[in-house]
């Protein structure tokens, strides 16, 4: 699939063709059987991650043996019969991520030239286009548009010099920048799977008739209960009655021994969280910095183009909304640039006549199908406008009727209240303002500096938070339980991050709760406020922070109970509060939201479970609302 830049009409290959992020990968190594069945049955335990094509392979009679294609595991098993391929040694992939015409060149596994080498990927291969041009230079053939092709042709140059299969893999990882956890099979050495690891997941199941290695936990569960994890920067050698696990960087031996996998098929789906919002919750770390990793191209075609516009609007609905809230903020404060934040279902009735041919409208979408921003797409592309589009779905409506699209890259979100969709959006659309304001020539080198910094930073914030407040958190909705109605206030970037903490908690907890630009609080919501009522306050120590002072002196001088999500640092805010939720200091204003909503998010999660509803399914809410 290719898109086009509108103005120059150049033809580039799409995010969705070089990177498969959220894919399954499953391999497995028997001392008695075939891989076939096995790794379907595997694969089959991978659907849930989403997916649209579907491969196996396996090294029969000394060849290696490719049977993929677009569409579902059944689909594909009625074509293909994956579940019928011989060999012992066998590697396959769920791909997700790709377009809304997946193709079987696209689909895993990928082989090298001489067909030596097979391998699937999940993750990212930053450097593949540098790569691509050394390798098409020596000589190498490539058959698909996917950054995990790079890596066989690879893999197969260091074979070519007389390395074993192992260290040619170990040597070509140490290429590769970016993310993967990828699995291989080789014709020289035809008993081994090998597997490698850089902030994708990859678990080893060891079992007596053999070894498996799977993107997670469930997917050899029914085989063997004996797991272990491999950590970021190792590889594993896998045969069938061995696993030898080695530091990629040096070839350094690790001693690590399998543990015993406790949890039912249905908790390990869930990592072991009790529901999926609190697993997507946690995943904040590793989602955040995969929407931070948007191929800086996509990015400038996106800032071209809005640098270029006269009428820039940002566009969704839900949670998705609040994020272009965020976004809208960030665009004005780093690059001077007006954008306009509209709710979709508003917008053709209230914007429809400003929107012409120098319109670009910025879409915002989890699903990419949601019927009142699909008809904002419409309405806008027929009066001409240029659309833009962020999705979390690749190959969804949005992205086939955007002209440029950015995948967010967060992978399935099962819970029905969005929260780690909310803060990747965020990243892409800060991020994208700081492009603009780059191209812009707008911001100072230090207030750069100081922002990419942040950017780097995020996932430890986001770690941090996670780890030392949940507990916390939970003691305090257990204080507020009984309480029918809360407030959340809060000023400039954090005003996103209040209506996002009082829409999360409403979802899932039936609670009529308020939320307010807290300077607006007194003109209206302040009456309600009396003795003993909840007000929660959004308060880093940003450009905002003297102002809401005041704003928290007001509602306490009313009685009310102040809780307040401060940084570490904070003095005054914290004084005056009842009950205080720390974040780690130095989060760059405009990056506030990301770290600030977490709290929010576990608030909203405990009182559900405190009442007794089930976060992950709302009542009367739909993941995905296609009507209108
Ligand atoms: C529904 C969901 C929300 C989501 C909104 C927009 O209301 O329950 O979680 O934020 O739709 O969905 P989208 O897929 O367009 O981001």
């Amino acid at each position: 699939m290719l898109i086009t830049d509108q103005t120059s009409r150049r033809r580039i290959p799409t995010t969705a063709d070089m990177v498969s992020r959220m894919c399954g990968i499953a391999a497995s190594v028997l001392k008695n059987g075939d891989v076939g069945p096995v790794l379907f049955d595997c694969l089959k335990k991978l659907e849930y991650r989403g997916y649209d094509s579907v491969g196996e392979a396996s090294i029969i009679d000394g060849k290696i043996i490719v049977k993929k294609d677009k569409g579902k595991i059944s689909e594909v098993e009625r074509e293909l019969h994956i579940s019928d391929l011989r060999g012992n040694v066998g590697i396959g992939h769920t791909r997700w991520a790709t377009h809304g015409a997946p193709s079987r060149e696209n689909a895993h596994p990928h082989t090298d030239c001489t067909d030596t080498v097979a391998v699937v990927h999940n993750g990212i291969v930053e450097n593949f286009m540098q790569l691509k041009q050394e390798l098409e230079a020596k000589g190498h053939k490539f058959k698909s548009r996917t950054d995990t092709e790079v890596v066989a042709h690879l893999v197969e140059e260091n074979l070519r010099n007389g390395r074993s299969f192992a260290e040619a893999v170990r040597l070509a990882a140490n290429k590769l920048t970016g993310a993967y956890a990828l699995a291989f099979i080789c014709t020289s050495e035809p008993d081994k799977v090998v597997c490698v690891r850089k902030e994708s997941p990859l678990v080893i199941g060891t079992a007596a008739n053999g070894n498996f290695c799977a993107s997670d936990i469930p997917a050899f569960l029914s085989r063997t209960n004996q797991a272990i994890l491999l950590e970021d920067n190792e590889m594993a050698i896998l045969t069938a009655d061995q696993v030898r696990i080695v530091q990629i960087e040096t070839g350094e031996a690790v001693n690590r021994k399998p543990f015993t996998v406790e949890w039912s098929i249905e908790t390990a789906l869930k990592t072991g969280f009790p529901h999926f919002m609190l697993k997507e919750i946690h995943e904040q770390p590793m989602t955040v910095r995969n929407a931070l990793r948007t191929h800086p191209i996509y990015m400038d075609l996106m800032a071209s183009a809005i640098n270029k516009a006269k009428k820039v609007f940002l566009v969704a609905c839900g949670t998705s909304y609040h994020a272009c809230l965020g976004g809208a903020y960030a665009f004005s404060n780093l690059a001077k640039a007006e954008v306009t934040p509209v709710v979709a279902s508003e917008f053709i009735d209230g914007h429809g006549a400003l929107v012409d041919g120098d319109t670009v409208v910025l879409v915002v979408s989890q699903s990419g199908e949601t019927a009142d921003t699909l008809s904002a797409v419409r309405g806008a592309k027929d009066r001409g406008a240029t659309i833009l589009g962020i999705s979390n779905t690749m190959g969804s409506t949005l992205t086939r009727l955007s002209d440029v699209y950015i995948g967010q890259n967060s992978g399935p979100e099962m819970g029905v209240a969005a929260t780690k969709t909310f803060t990747a959006q965020l990243s892409v659309l800060i991020k994208l303002a700081v492009v603009l304001a780059r191209k812009r020539e707008f911001l100072r080198k230090s207030e750069l500096e100081t922002i990419e910094a942040g950017f780097q930073q995020l996932p430890n914030w986001i770690s941090t938070v996670l780890s030392t407040q949940q507990d916390s958190v939970r003691r305090i909705v257990e204080r507020y339980s009984d309480r029918s109605s809360l407030c959340f206030l809060g000023r400039g970037m954090s005003v996103a991050t209040a209506l996002e903490g009082r829409l999360k908690l409403l979802e899932l907890s039936y609670l009529p709760a308020i939320a307010y630009p807290a300077g607006e609080s007194k003109h209206g919501f302040i009456s309600v406020v009396e003795e003993g009522y909840p007000v929660i306050f959004v308060a880093p120590r940003d450009e905002s922070y003297s102002k809401i002072i005041g704003n928290v002196m007001e509602m306490k001088a009313r009685g009310a109970k102040i809780i307040s999500i401060v940084d570490e640092k904070d003095g005054e805010v914290a004084r005056l509060s009842d009950d205080v939720i720390v974040v780690p200091p130095g989060v760059p204003s405009m990056l506030t939201p990301i770290v600030f909503v977490l709290p929010l998010q576990l608030f909203a999660y405990y009182m559900s479970v405190g009442k007794g509803y089930d976060p992950d399914f709302p009542r009367n809410l739909a993941k995905s609302v296609t009507v209108h």
